[in-house]
């Protein structure tokens, strides 16, 4: 008899990130502090799963129009501001949504911060106000490690820690 998912979630990676969702939002519970939660989520989700290469967020500039500055993150040394105009992390921010590229050296625009990076998921980041915040950026160092089960599960974890969504 075979198996008929009920949705293109991975049972393993899916239970993966049920555990660390649980184990951030317990560490991160009465801790209002943006840049803290921030840290937090970074460097908990990179312990989680080793494939991630980069971990980290790219936050709005208050002060510029549509400009990106490097926020929290675990990994090699990040560019330190994106426009919002490029690369993945911009096309993120200025469409309010998911970005996943399989193949980043035949991604138009994408921003080689470091050359190891094969693949990546770029998830917005908003308030409680529905405020883009923030862009939340994983590279791996091999192509297609993303797919729509990290996307369901990071946009998730994001309501959750930045949006106080249940
Ligand atoms: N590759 C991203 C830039 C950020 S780094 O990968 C850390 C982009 O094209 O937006």
């Amino acid at each position: 008899m075979s198996y008929v998912a009920r949705d293109d979630r991975p049972a393993d990676k899916a239970a993966r990130y049920a555990e660390v969702e649980a184990e951030i939002l317990a560490v991160l519970d009465g801790e209002p502090n943006r840049t803290a939660r921030m840290a937090t989520v970074a460097s908990m989700l990179a312990d989680a799963f080793p494939a991630f290469f980069w971990t980290g967020f790219y936050v709005v500039d208050e002060d510029k129009t549509e400009e990106l500055v490097v926020g929290p993150y675990q990994g090699t040394l990040g560019c330190l501001r994106i426009a919002f105009s490029r690369g993945v992390c911009g096309a993120a921010a200025r469409t309010r949504t998911t970005q996943i590229v399989e193949d980043v050296h035949a991604f138009p625009g994408h921003i080689a911060c470091d050359p190891r990076s094969a693949s990546e998921i770029v998830v917005p980041v908003f308030d409680a106000s529905g405020a883009l915040i923030a862009v939340f950026d994983v590279d791996a160092t091999v192509t297609s490690a993303f797919d729509a089960s990290d996307a369901y599960a990071l946009e998730a974890l994001m309501a959750k820690v930045f949006a106080g969504a249940a």
